[in-house]
């Protein structure tokens, strides 16, 4: 017996070693956390518990029988982010560079299978060399058995990816297709394929940085949801985070104390629409004035600008919110916004969460390059998402509402459950100004005439009033009052129920 709690006894401290003193040091000198560190950040204290510790590979092949790090580079297990359960996979690049084999795949699958009988999010801490090597198609296996819990999970739990170093060829789909993807600045880079083979293919040059690093990701392809400054801010943000989130899709998001009344009125919102039409304003103002304690947690703070989506929470409850944002291409819809609010209003209605969206839109963004670029598809993504989705949804109207983009935006039409707009709300087709030059086109010779009957479009159209008078607008609230009249909104819809008809899977545009 003695000899067994002494082998117990090794084994773990085999484990706990990882690849040993100088790999962890390497580790460190690069400005990263160890797997263990980095877990022992993202849960409460002492609340770990891990599973497979004594796993090991089963590769014979170039020299790797001798080579056996119990737990085989990766620490997984689950533990709790303020009380709550979660799951946690976390891999230690000092062992093997934090390569997949098929012992690693197969622990990974186990805490995603066990996730989604207990329903509890997965988080995974990413730090790989993509598929180990010496073991071939073991390993290639063993991502598509991940990939396959992955889309068995979405919609069921909430997945979360953390990129905290390489994650680069196919092993790029896993985070891919979770939920979120975090990523670390300067220490992280996602890829299909490197620099070196881009160089030999499209004899481009580039940097593995410029190619998939951070940035790179939070602001031109979109892959990411948050760029963070290193391990230790992206830990802590990533507790914030699971903070909003429900444990899986049985469950409603959770509720935290609050002290900010309901009732609170922002007098300052009265003004927060400038006179003229023309002028843009900061649609982020709003969404801070409503939500509880000015606690926004932001997505994509840097892609698509001209949407905002993020979390904010109403009287201690998640909210998801999309918001048009006019300092940025006159928040138009493009192809970007499209797809960056479709997949977000999915989520939130995929795990429960109420939409409260915030409108003022002047239209889908014009030309040959969005039409090209398929905006008809793309586009058709957030009102699809819209439209699919059956978890409350309060839209308010801050200003204009034109056109195709007035529907999409969670309009009445599209089962909105409780539509809002401000007194400065414009619902019509168009703009006056284009209206005019298209109906009294005849007329554009003579600026007189075209300014009387801009003037006349505006009176008739830029108003909330026609949009009311058919019911499509419940009612028109003064901006001071906001928070308090979509608190109630949301109160009442506490327990709404509305269902699709059944049907394997609606055919989204991809
Ligand atoms: C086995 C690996 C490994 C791998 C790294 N190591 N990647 N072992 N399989 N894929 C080992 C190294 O041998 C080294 O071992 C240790 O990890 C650290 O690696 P270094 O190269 O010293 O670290 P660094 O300089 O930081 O470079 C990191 C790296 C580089 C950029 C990730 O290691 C690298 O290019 N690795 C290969 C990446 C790759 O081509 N992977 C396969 C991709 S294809 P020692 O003992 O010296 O510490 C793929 C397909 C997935 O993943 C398909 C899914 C469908």
């Amino acid at each position: 017996m003695q000899d067994i709690i002494t082998q117990l006894a090794e084994k773990r401290a085999a484990a706990k070693a990882g690849g040993g003193e100088k790999r962890i040091e390497a580790q460190h000198a690069k400005g990263k956390l160890t797997a263990r560190e980095r877990i022992s950040l993202l849960l409460d204290e002492g609340s770990f518990e891990e599973w497979d510790m004594f796993v090991e590979h089963r590769c014979i092949d170039f020299g790797m029988a001798d080579q056996t790090i119990p737990g085989d580079g990766v620490v997984i297990g689950y533990g709790t982010i303020n009380g709550r359960l979660v799951f946690v996979f976390s891999q230690d690049f000092t062992v093997f560079g934090g390569s997949l084999s098929e012992a690693h795949a197969e622990k990974i699958c186990k805490i995603m299978e066990q996730a989604m009988k207990v329903g509890a999010p997965v988080i995974g801490l990413n730090d790989s060399g993509g598929a180990r090597i010496q073991e071939g198609v073991a390993s290639l296996g063993g991502y598509a058995d991940v990939f396959q819990r992955n889309v068995l999970a979405s919609g069921v739990v909430p997945q979360l990816s953390v990129i905290m170093g390489p994650c680069a060829g196919g092993a790029v789909y896993s985070p891919a297709m979770t939920d979120f993807i975090f990523m670390v600045k300067d220490s992280s880079y996602m890829f299909v394929t490197g620099p070196d083979v881009v160089k030999t293919v499209t004899h481009e040059t580039v940097t593995a940085e410029e190619l998939g690093g951070a940035m790179t990701h939070n602001t031109r392809s979109g892959v990411a949801d948050l760029a963070i400054e290193n391990d230790i801010e992206a830990l802590l943000t990533t507790r914030r985070f699971v903070n909003f989130l429900p444990a899986s899709n049985r469950e409603k998001p959770p509720v935290w104390p609050t002290t900010d009344p309901a009732s609170r009125q922002e007098p300052s919102l009265d003004t927060l629409v400038p006179d003229d039409p023309a002028k843009p304003y900061d649609i982020k103002e709003l969404i801070f004035k409503i939500a509880d304690e000015g606690d926004f947690f932001e997505l994509q703070p840097d892609y698509a600008q001209n949407i905002v989506i993020g979390f904010i929470r109403l009287e201690g409850s998640t909210v998801g919110v999309v918001a048009n944002q006019p300092m940025v291409l006159a928040g138009c819809l493009d192809i970007s916004s499209a797809i960056k609010g479709g997949r977000f209003v999915r989520f939130c209605d995929a795990f429960n969460i109420p939409i409260l969206t915030l409108v003022d839109v002047p239209g889908f963004m014009p030309g040959t390059s969005q039409e090209y670029g398929g905006i008809i598809k793309h586009g058709a993504k957030l009102l699809y998402a819209y439209a699919e989705a059956t978890v409350p949804k309060v839209t308010l109207i801050t200003r204009k509402a034109y056109g195709g983009a007035y529907d999409v935006m969670a309009s009445k039409h599209l089962r909105g459950d409780v539509n809002f707009a401000w007194p400065s709300a414009e619902i019509a087709v168009m703009g006056p100004k284009g209206a005019v030059e298209i109906i009294f086109r005849k007329d554009i010779g003579d600026p007189e005439k075209i300014a009387a009957r801009t003037e006349e479009y505006r009176r008739r159209f830029a108003n909330p009033f026609i949009a009311g008078s058919r019911g499509y607008i419940d009612d028109v609230i003064m901006p001071h009052a906001t928070r308090a009249r979509i608190c109630r909104s949301f109160a009442m819809l506490a327990n709404k129920d509305l269902k699709n008809p059944w049907r394997k899977h609606g055919n989204i545009p991809l």
